[in-house]
């Protein structure tokens, strides 16, 4: 496995604050993430990783309210920078990092770091990922929402999720992920929590975004 340690990013930063009930976790974020767009025509050089997306805070809501993870381990898909992942890891897992993008494992070690937890980074495409072991827990916050990806992911998420192992799913309400989730359900035999909720964005203009929780169990 190709594991990563914490190395710095070249990029203007600026912190962001995600209050928790009972605890801040404070991340590194990209202070301009419109400076690296190079080309919207390419879905792989969107810099979407460099956003905290409303589906990420409320999985790490999820997390931290919801689940018990103390020494276990979990891997993050399509991380971002890390919020979810980093609350497993205030949650005492052994999390392990993953992105295509080496800046977004970079960012999410570092995240980490400074809200006093360690993690691994996992530098891997769904289209050809270098295996990574298994885990107790697979999670993912807005990374189903192109279709064309899901087959790969599908195929990570077998190869990589213990036999006992639960999945964590966000995403703002998009059918293609919807589909996704009962794909995954079907061929894994698991029972689904779901939750249908609202996330409020104070820093947005937006607002408010509807978000689904998708929490996969053995039946
Ligand atoms: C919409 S962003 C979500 C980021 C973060 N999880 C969040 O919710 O804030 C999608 C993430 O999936 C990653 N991603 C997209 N395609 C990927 C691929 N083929 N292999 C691995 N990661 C990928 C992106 O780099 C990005 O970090």
């Amino acid at each position: 496995m190709k594991t990563k340690g914490c190395e710095s990013v070249d990029l203007p930063l600026r912190k962001y604050v995600f209050a928790l009930p009972g605890r801040e976790v404070i991340l590194d974020v990209v202070a301009d993430v419109e400076s690296l767009i190079t080309d919207l025509s390419d879905g792989d050089k969107i810099p979407c990783w460099a956003e905290v997306w409303p589906a990420a805070r409320t999985l790490g809501r999820y997390i931290w309210e919801h689940t018990r993870m103390w020494g276990q381990s979990v891997l993050e898909l399509g991380c971002g920078l890390g919020l979810p992942g980093t609350v497993c890891a205030l949650k005492g897992a052994l999390v392990t990092f993953s992105d295509y993008n080496e800046q977004a494992v970079n960012l999410s070690l570092g995240n980490a770091a400074q809200n006093g937890v360690s993690a691994r980074g996992h530098v891997a495409d769904w289209r050809c990922f270098e295996p990574a072991g298994r885990f107790d827990w697979i999670i993912g916050s807005d990374v189903f929402c192109d279709p064309k990806l899901n087959p790969y992911v599908l195929a990570v998420i077998k190869s990589h999720l213990n036999k006992e192992g639960q999945i964590l799913l966000s995403h703002q309400r998009r059918l293609p992920t919807y589909e996704f989730v009962a794909r995954v359900r079907e061929e894994l035999l698991l029972d689904e929590i779901r939750l249908d909720l609202v996330e409020v964005v104070e820093e947005s203009v937006y607002g408010r975004f509807a978000v689904s929780v998708h929490h996969l169990l053995k039946r």
